[in-house]
């Protein structure tokens, strides 16, 4: 059996906006991980850090609390929505980082005269990446959601009539004000947190949280903007 203890530890780290707003906190921790991982154009996966003891791999924002929760990377970054959406037991959210900041909204078509506003039924077909989270929101107001589960472009939904609604990811609003869409409710504040697996935080303490503290200092020993 391989001895975990005398492996690197692994860092999984999110592809997309998270990882560009990482890259100043990453370089004040001093656990840079090679050039090519910032490029998302190479096709590798797992890349050395500054640290001999640490790897970093780069999965999907999704997938980055799935890696940590099973053990397959110690300590991660994802966003709170990702945490909301699966609700991991044996994940440990010890660090809010600040960047990464939006919110999980509701919107719907442009209103346009005459025309019911969806919000006001009890019953929404809604599609979105988050089932979940969209699920507990409407039951939560007596509405009777049919969930539709995409995984990217939802904004379509509403204006191929395939949905009344969608649940997602607002930073700019630029995507919902180009596809015809506006906001009409916000679920939830959402930044990127440091994640870590409960069974390596008992197995590896000393070397866990010390990243932990890493992390922590680069944010507080720097002028980072929160939710850049
Ligand atoms: C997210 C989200 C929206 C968009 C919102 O997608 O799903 O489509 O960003 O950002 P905005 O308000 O600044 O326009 P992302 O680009 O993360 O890609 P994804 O669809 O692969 O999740």
């Amino acid at each position: 059996m391989t001895d975990k203890q005398s492996m690197p530890l692994i860092l999984a780290l999110p592809k997309g906006r998270i990882l560009k707003a990482l890259r100043p906190v990453l370089s004040h921790t001093g656990l840079e991980p090679a050039s090519d991982c910032l490029d998302e154009s190479s096709r590798r996966l797992r890349f050395p850090t500054a640290n001999k003891d640490l790897d970093v791999v780069r999965v999907r924002s999704f997938d980055v609390a799935t890696f940590v929760a099973y053990g397959g990377a110690d300590i991660g970054v994802c966003g709170a929505d990702v945490l909301m959406e699966f609700d991991y037991p044996d994940l440990y959210a010890p660090l809010d980082l600040g960047i990464g900041g939006c919110r999980i909204s509701v919107a719907r078509l442009k209103e346009r005269k005459g025309e019911e506003a969806p919000e006001g039924r009890s019953r929404l077909r809604v599609a979105t990446k988050y089932p979940a989270i969209a699920r507990r929101h409407f039951a939560s107001r007596a509405i009777n959601a049919e969930i539709v589960h995409l995984h990217g472009a939802m904004e379509l939904a509403p204006t191929l009539d395939m949905a009344d609604v969608i649940v997602d990811l607002v930073d700019t609003g630029s995507t919902l004000k180009a596809n015809g869409l506006e906001e009409i409710e916000t679920i939830a504040h959402v930044t990127s947190r440091l994640i870590v697996n409960r069974v390596a935080l008992k197995t590896r303490p000393e070397e866990i949280s010390s990243l932990i503290e890493r992390f922590r200092q680069a944010l507080t020993s720097t002028s980072l903007p929160v939710n850049a």
